[in-house]
């Protein structure tokens, strides 16, 4: 085992640049399959982020090179995810390697991601490559993007490496400058062993399978493990590497990754972050960690069906078990009966769990609107995490209530620059820089993280035609003038429509919603007030009109089986109907008022 020759990497790039077309161009020049079994884009595994484009589960393949010098080296690729969202797992991916391939796409230069992403790996005291990828296309403009990655991010980018991923163009260039300027990892092969438990996820035929760095020592089939964090121990049944297949080697040793199994039966008993030590003889200390990932945005999922609630909750079991970023309780709620509260590392987190939902488990689901965590300073000194609105402590028990802030980036053509500073304010935004970047502006703003887990990403990619790009990353919380505002129907709460807001802009949400439910909730044969409150003050009311007598009449003439027919409606009907003092209300409009969002 000679660690001078191997190396260990990321691909780290702005979405739709190429990372996974280059991923796959290398393991088809030096991994370990067929040019059949070669399927596209081999390193994003499940449909839904296939369909999609998007990379979410982060795996590293063994790929063999034989280099001009004559060596073969091991080279280890760690896939990253691409998407804001996936931040944190970005992190834990780079701490397993050396270096990383900086992918800009040539035609489009550097985005507001490729930013987030270079910065983590340059934390990370890695070695960066820069490769600019599609220069097959017209409007591939190599010299500019080359001056914009030392002007902006301020690396040299004299040596970048210059191909077409596409056309395979240029990409071996890309494996000898790995081997030329990336540097070998360290370790001591002969030490204790101590393994960064880099992910895990379970297989429905292995179990629970293991991502491992090993740092120093080796692992080795047979051998007790122990995790220092948890304490449990475990005897390893299998140890090996993807090439992407699996192959077993029975052992791997310091600077190599790959994967482990040991007959553990569920993720949740594997910590990302942990050390793995050698039971018999363990490390004194466990390898630094890295932070949990903690769920930012919070929502309520609920059957449309209420009998289907065990089947989702097996469900939402049976995905944690992958995705161990998200998290979910059981949650009651008058409007939508039983249901869970669930906990999202961002948006698209949300949107991908619903649509596997949906998909994968035919689940029919309503949504309640995200809301993100706010902290909550009680006059007797308590500070309590609020994840549902519908949870609002009395108001006279609160002193102060802060919410969480980020730092977004916004990079934008010039000529959309003006539409994105009036969102910015309009959604609470502070400014703190604006730069230029050629003819793209460079802005940096402070934005309440409640004000973008909307619509914000939807909002700015329409008033700037799809040219801007975004990232940001929660900086921290703040103290805000910050309210729930409760919907009233007839003079009941309705849990399932109370929201936060900030104080000025509750008025204007409150009237919209109202507005929307006079449409949405049937007439009755008494006038329904809908009124929007702040504790006992209503700031905005609507006023549904009683209905005239003889409708009703007329549905009840007509023979016998016409009438048998229209009770069976009605019965039907009644069961998707929620019953809120006087007053019912159809489920479907909750599903309407919460989509509009
Ligand atoms: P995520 O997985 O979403 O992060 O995207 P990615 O960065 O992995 O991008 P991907 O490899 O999926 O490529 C995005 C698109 O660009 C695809 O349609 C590719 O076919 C195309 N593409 C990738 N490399 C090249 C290239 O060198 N030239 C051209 N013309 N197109 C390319």
């Amino acid at each position: 085992a000679d660690l001078r020759h191997i190396r260990n990497f990321a691909i780290i790039a702005h979405i739709d640049h190429g990372k996974s077309t280059l991923a796959d161009r290398l393991i088809q020049l030096c991994g370990g399959l067929s040019d059949r079994e070669m399927k596209d884009q081999v390193l994003d595994s499940m449909d839904i982020e296939r369909e999609r484009g998007i990379t979410i589960k982060a795996q590293a393949v063994r790929l063999s090179y034989q280099a001009k010098d004559g060596v073969t080296y091991e080279l280890n690729l760690m896939d990253t995810p691409g998407h804001v969202d996936f931040a944190y797992e970005v992190s834990r991916s780079l701490a397993a390697c050396e270096g990383s391939l900086l992918v800009v796409d040539a035609s489009q230069g550097v985005e507001a991601q490729t930013l987030a992403n270079v910065y983590q790996a340059i934390e990370a005291a890695h070695e960066i490559v820069p490769v600019l990828n599609k220069v097959d296309l017209p409007a591939a403009d190599v010299p500019r993007v080359k001056e914009q990655i030392e002007d902006v991010i301020g690396i040299d980018a004299s040596e970048a490496v210059e191909i077409s991923a596409k056309t395979g163009l240029g990409v071996p260039n890309v494996l000898e400058a790995l081997v030329q300027r990336l540097p070998a990892p360290e370790g001591n092969i002969d030490g204790p062993l101590q393994a960064m438990l880099v992910d895990s996820w379970y297989d429905s035929y292995l179990g629970v399978i293991i991502l491992i760095r090993v740092k120093h020592g080796r692992i080795k089939r047979g051998m007790k493990i122990r995790m220092m964090q948890t304490g449990a121990v475990h005897q390893v049944d299998k140890v090996g590497v993807f090439t992407p297949k699996m192959v077993e080697t029975g052992e791997l040793h310091a600077g190599q990754m790959g994967f482990l199994m040991a007959g553990i039966k569920t993720v949740a008993d594997t910590q990302v972050g942990d050390t793995i030590t050698d039971d018999a003889k363990p490390a004194l200390q466990p390898l630094p960690g890295f932070k949990p990932s903690i769920p930012v945005v919070w929502c309520g999922l609920f059957p449309i069906d209420s009998s289907e609630y065990e089947h989702l909750r097996d469900s939402l079991a049976k995905l944690r078990l992958n995705d161990s970023s998200f998290d979910f309780a059981p949650e009651n709620s008058a409007a939508l009966g039983f249901g869970f509260r669930c906990g999202f590392l961002g948006l698209l987190h949300m949107e991908i769990i619903q649509e596997r939902l949906d998909r994968e488990f035919d689940l029919d689901l309503i949504t309640t609107a995200p809301s993100v965590v706010y902290r909550m300073h009680m006059t007797n000194g308590d500070v309590k995490e609020l994840h549902n609105p519908a949870d609002f402590p009395d108001p006279v028990k609160i002193a102060t209530i802060e919410e969480p802030w980020v730092k977004a980036t916004i990079m934008v053509p010039d000529d959309y620059l003006g539409n994105i500073l009036a969102l910015c304010t309009e959604r609470r935004g502070e400014q703190v820089e604006l730069t230029y970047v050629g003819n793209r502006a460079m802005v940096v703003y402070r934005l309440p993280l409640n004000e973008i887990v909307f619509d914000f990403y939807d909002r700015l990619k329409s008033i700037s035609k799809g040219y801007a790009s975004f990232d940001y990353e929660v900086e921290g919380y703040t103290e805000g003038d910050l309210v729930k505002v409760s919907i009233l129907v007839n003079a009941e709460p309705v849990d399932a429509l109370a929201f936060m807001a900030h104080r000025s802009q509750a008025e204007y949400r409150g009237r919209q919603i109202c507005e929307r439910l006079k449409d949405l909730i049937p007439k009755h044969l008494f006038k329904i007030p809908i009124q929007a409150a702040i504790g006992g003050k209503v700031i905005a009311r609507e006023t549904i009109a009683a209905m005239r007598k003889d409708v009703t009449a007329k549905c009840y003439g007509g023979d016998i089986s016409r009438k048998r027919k229209l009770l069976d409606k009605q019965k039907e009907g009644k069961k998707r109907m929620r019953q809120f003092g006087k007053v019912e209300i159809p489920q479907t409009a909750f599903i309407q008022a919460l989509r509009m969002g």
